[in-house]
């Protein structure tokens, strides 16, 4: 039922490899879980541990008008993933004009998706502004802000706090309230990285969903093409991950019960 949209407004920040560990501890909870991906780096598959010759997705495919159903894949995390596809330039800014003139291309399967009361949803998106993003804002639950514990996004704060960083209109204004901000890589080793997680922390109070602390096994798992829970389940960064995952449930979900996961209406 409900939607967790990742995003940030810096690249580099952990934004997919926190969408396959949530994805996948979300998972572990017994819900039945959706990844989307939206960016067209198209590399929330390798986390999920698809195949790297896999290379196709839906939104990569618009102009072809794709079944996004066709595009879904059971993947070993247990996780079912709408991949983006890979597209050069030329056909990432195809799809991107082709979404903006036609939003329920995306809009029409997250609700189809999120109509299923058993199941959640977690989206992953390029860094800052996107076609895809007001989109998927409409229909999230809570947005879902990856910030790194450094002084560059403790600057950004402002910016997040007044829904800026999803457009100047409306739709910021509504958004706003729904921002979780969700700290990675925090060093306990470093003044710095402490003294900014601390600083937003303060700052943000219950805004703060979680915290992941910077952890090499979060790397390793994705050479090992596995979502963190999985490829190191005693790791700081997987247990930090599974409280993220509570969190949200916490927050978001109280009302989605959980149900066993089947394939059958997206297989009939
Ligand atoms: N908690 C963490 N500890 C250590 N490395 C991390 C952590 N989170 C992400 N990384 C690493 O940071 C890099 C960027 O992560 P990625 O998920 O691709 O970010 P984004 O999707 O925001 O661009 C990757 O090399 C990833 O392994
Ligand atoms: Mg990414």
């Amino acid at each position: 039922m409900p939607l967790i949209c990742l995003a940030s407004p810096k690249g580099g920040v952990g934004k997919t490899s926190l969408a396959a560990a949530l994805a996948a501890a979300l998972r572990r909870c017994g819900r039945r879980v959706f990844a989307v991906d939206c960016d067209p780096q198209n590399a929330l598959r390798l986390h999920l541990g698809l195949p790297i010759t896999d290379t196709a997705g839906y939104l990569a495919q618009l102009a072809q008008r794709a079944d996004w159903r066709a595009c879904l894949r059971a993947t070993p995390a247990g996780v079912e993933l709408l991949p983006h596809g890979d597209a050069d330039l030329r056909g990432r800014l195809a799809a991107a004009a082709l979404l903006d003139a036609e939003p329920d291309l995306l809009a029409a399967p997250l609700r189809a998706l999120l109509a299923d009361p058993a199941a959640i949803v977690v989206a992953d998106t390029p860094p800052g502004a996107s076609v895809a993003l007001p989109i998927l804002a409409e229909q999230a639950a809570i947005m879902l802000v990856v910030l790194l514990a450094d002084a560059g996004s403790t600057a950004l704060l402002p910016d997040l706090e007044s829904g800026r960083f999803l457009g100047q209109g409306t739709l910021a204004g509504l958004r706003a309230p729904r921002i979780g901000v969700v700290l990675n890589q925090v060093d306990r080793r470093s003044a710095l990285s402490v003294a900014a997680a601390d600083g937003v922390a303060g700052h943000l109070g219950p805004r703060l969903m979680g915290a992941v602390c910077r952890d090499e096994a979060m790397a390793e798992a994705l050479a090992h093409q596995r979502p963190v829970g999985l490829h190191a389940p005693q790791s700081a960064a997987a247990r930090d991950v599974e409280d993220l995952a509570a969190a949200l449930l916490r927050e978001i979900a109280p009302a989605a019960a959980a149900a066993p996961a089947t394939l059958g209406w997206l297989r009939a």
